[in-house]
């Protein structure tokens, strides 16, 4: 997708070392970094120099390929990939493609290690490329009926940043919304801030921006009350986690969003590529929910008059704050999963449909 017009994947190798475009700098600053070892690539992942579920997929990808660049002994990988599952606990993507890195790369130890360790991180990226197109193609189905039967500008709610951001290219969650924009479907998207990190307003909307799709954003809290008043016509978010029996995890405060869908009857869709799907886990009390820094809470940061960036309290010196990072949303309050291979019911019999 676009940033001042030039068209960018958010990940890509070059020189013999990855490029990615520093998240923790925008809206602000529009800043490409390199990553040269397998430590710089877990450190992204830490502090979120790239987040969402796709894209830590694909940099722990590639992290796993500078490891071999590095020192392409066993054990040297081995330990590598052991510490970029660990980076961050929520997004299966990240262990998904760390474990598919480990089995191309099982029993290879000749002078092809490294270029098919470059290709298979590649291959990931493109393949969740192409995923995420395909989600958008499905989910525009969703959007041209509704837009049908209201012969006007359909109103998305969205929580945080499933944008192309998050993945690779595309996004989730705004794939659908960026394919009903070059149909020339008129649409305009509720943006949630996304406290603490204020990923909706710091990236959904910025992302929205330079493809010239008409956002506005709103405090978390105010989807209920939009919603109550008719203004959301269907609430599309991406997942970090989905369980085979449909529920699914994403960035906290997407279950309140997900409530108020159902009182309203208005429709909560998720979208999914299939590295998101995690098979293992039964129950959603079993997923690991990441804690961050309580000072993503307590401190805000964002330019002054003279355009410097600049990080501040705002909470009471003494008070404790508690940040935990995503939410379970239970299946029955989910419309439907928009995956890579259509819409599905978001349960066990749904799943099996398209996912054998
Ligand atoms: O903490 P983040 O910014 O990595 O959380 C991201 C989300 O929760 C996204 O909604 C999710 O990963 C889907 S991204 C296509």
């Amino acid at each position: 997708m676009k940033i001042d017009g030039k068209e960018y994947r958010t990940i890509w190798f070059e020189n013999n070392g990855v490029k990615i475009i520093d998240q923790t700098k925008l809206p602000h600053r529009f800043v490409i970094k390199e990553l040269k070892t397998v430590n710089d690539a877990i450190n992204a992942i830490k502090v979120m120099e790239v987040r969402g579920a796709p894209l830590i997929g694909g940099t722990a990808a590639y992290g796993l390929a500078l490891a071999v660049q590095e020192n392409n002994d066993p054990e040297f990988i081995k330990k590598s990939a052991k510490e970029l599952i660990q980076s961050r606990p929520t997004a299966i993507n990240l262990k998904w493609a760390v474990d598919r890195m480990i089995k191309k790369l099982a029993g290879i130890n000749s002078d092809q290690i490294l270029s098919i360790a470059l290709n298979e991180a590649k291959k990931i990226c493109d393949e969740d490329e192409k995923f995420c197109e395909n989600i958008g193609i499905n989910g525009l189905k969703i959007i041209e009926e509704i837009y049908n039967k209201k012969k006007d500008t359909i109103n998305v709610l969205t929580h945080c940043n499933a944008g192309w951001l998050a993945t690779i290219n595309w996004g989730t969650a705004t794939s659908p919304i960026y394919h009903a924009h070059k149909k020339g479907i008129p649409i305009h998207v509720w943006v949630d801030e996304t406290r603490p990190r204020n990923q909706g307003a710091n990236l959904t909307s910025y992302e929205l921006n330079e493809e010239e799709i008409p956002n506005t954003i709103i405090a978390d809290n105010t989807g209920g009350i939009l919603m109550q008043r008719g203004e959301v016509d269907m609430c599309i978010v991406g997942t970090d986690r989905t369980l085979s029996n449909g529920d699914v995890c994403n960035k906290i405060g997407t279950y309140l969003k997900a409530l108020a869908a159902y009182d309203n009857n208005v429709p909560f869709y998720v979208a999914l590529p299939s590295s998101t799907i995690d098979w293992d886990i039964k129950d959603s009390k079993d997923i690991p929910i990441e804690e961050r820094n309580s000072e993503e809470l307590s401190h805000i940061e964002g330019i002054d008059e003279n355009n410097q960036i600049k990080k501040i309290l705002i909470y009471p010196n003494k008070s404790k704050a508690m940040n935990l990072a995503f939410d379970v949303t239970p299946a029955k309050y989910v419309t439907g999963l928009i995956t890579e291979r259509g819409i599905i019911e978001p349960s066990v019999d749904g799943l099996k449909k398209l996912f054998k």
